[in-house]
């Protein structure tokens, strides 16, 4: 795989956010990217096999089904780029149904290097299909990539997972009309997404009983201890997953079991916790199938097709740039 420049998170940013997160009036939060260093990437590994979260094998099995149908709507010519392609384990039905029919570049956009090397290890194998991986966020990635499409190419961007469910709805509008600028009329997005679902199969994918998940949170702390100084004591914290209904999201937030005092040398702050104040660390939003196309509508696609699981409430929509 060519690899193209390097972009983590500097540790100064890391520092300003969680300065700013942690000192803010009000409800404290640490934003949810920081969730993926290479512990809390493996701990996501993890959870996407649990018997409780059924998202990511619904994802795979929705590419799996049908990969053909999903390959036979787009244009011949494409180019792959997919936003956030973790281990690029689930892609692999699309390379392959597309392979089928041309050669295929494949261009894999990570901020994690170690993603990055698995997605090779992963997809790398895959005959007529090469790879450029971008380890950079995800829509500098996507605009380097698709500054690499040849005449007459198509991009096939894939947003799978339901990562735009981390976003918050507003700002998941907002880089849905983002990817847009980068894209020419005809151009394709798969976007997969979680739906509404009964509440206790929703709290238990986010509250698994061997605790990983509670592990994936905690983590966080133990980042800001490893990469900025901080003397945080994760007995004193605990992993919560609550649904906010007038949302419709699941949150995660690590409560506070006492009151404490935290200090975070490189961030070069002090902070005090009153005994159940919570830190909200990440924001999972669900979707109802009807409301994709007119979201798809207010940012300059069509949703051409979708197609959704039957054993675990999952969306992918293909949405055509207008
Ligand atoms: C990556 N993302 C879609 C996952 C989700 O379900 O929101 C992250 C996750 N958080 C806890 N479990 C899984």
């Amino acid at each position: 795989m060519d690899t193209a420049v390097v972009a983590q998170y500097s540790k100064s940013d890391f520092a300003g956010d969680v300065r700013a997160g942690l000192l803010r009036p009000g409800q404290k939060e640490l934003p949810s990217k920081y969730l993926y260093d290479e512990v809390g990437s493996a701990l996501f590994e993890a959870i996407s096999v649990l018997p409780e979260y059924g998202l990511t094998r619904a994802d795979e099995r929705l590419l799996r089904r049908h990969a053909r149908d999903i390959v036979s709507r787009i244009k011949t010519q494409v180019l792959v780029a997919e936003m956030g392609s973790g281990s690029g384990k689930k892609t692999r039905w699309i390379l392959e149904a597309l392979a089928r029919r041309q050669r295929t570049t494949y261009c894999p956009i990570e901020i994690s290097p170690t993603a990055l090397a698995r997605c090779q290890t992963e997809l790398g194998q895959i005959e007529y299909v090469s790879i450029v991986g971008f380890e950079r966020p995800y829509l500098d990635g996507l605009l380097a990539a698709a500054s690499g499409r040849r005449e007459h190419e198509h991009l096939l961007v894939l947003f799978l997972g339901s990562t735009i469910g981390n976003f918050d709805r507003d700002a998941g509008e907002r880089f849905l009309t983002e990817v847009r600028r980068i894209l020419y009329p005809g151009d394709a997005l798969l976007l997969g997404t979680d739906l509404e679902k009964p509440l206790p199969q929703l709290l238990a994918a986010y509250n698994d009983s061997i605790g990983v998940t509670a592990a994936f949170n905690l983590n966080l702390l133990a980042r800001i201890n490893r990469e900025l100084g901080a003397n945080f004591d994760f007995a004193a914290f605990r992993h919560e997953a609550r649904y906010n209904p007038s949302e419709r999201r699941v949150e995660m937030h690590l409560r506070s079991m006492c009151d404490q005092t935290v200090t975070i040398a490189r961030a070069e702050c002090t902070v005090s916790f009153a005994k159940d104040e919570t830190i909200w660390t990440e924001s999972s939003h669900k979707y109802r199938a009807e409301e994709i196309p007119a979201m798809a509508r207010r940012n300059g696609y069509c949703c051409d097709s979708q197609w959704m699981d039957s054993e675990w409430p999952f969306a992918e929509s293909l949405l055509i740039a207008q």
